[in-house]
């Protein structure tokens, strides 16, 4: 599996809104992170769709190893 780029070892803090959907970038390319702008057409990634349960800000992983995805699990520390 090709490796994703990482725009950056560290998380994206974003002030969610309840019952909004957002789409996380999973393959790192995208210009608008931690967002999907459409970069990822032609590569095997495809962007990962959170939908806010509550307004609040969330943590949505910068270094794309997360293995909670889009959500930052702390494995940007040991990369
Ligand atoms: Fe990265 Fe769409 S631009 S998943
Ligand atoms: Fe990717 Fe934290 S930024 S796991």
């Amino acid at each position: 599996m090709t490796t994703p780029n990482a725009p950056q070892l560290a998380p994206y803090p974003v002030e969610v809104e309840a019952g909004k959907s957002y789409f996380w970038c999973s393959c790192g390319q995208s210009s608008k992170q931690p967002f999907c702008d459409g970069s990822h057409k032609g590569s095997e990634f495809n962007p990962i769709k959170y939908t806010a349960e509550d307004s609040k800000k969330v943590f949505f992983c910068g270094c794309k190893a997360s293995g909670k995805s889009p959500l930052c699990d702390g494995s940007h520390s040991k990369l």
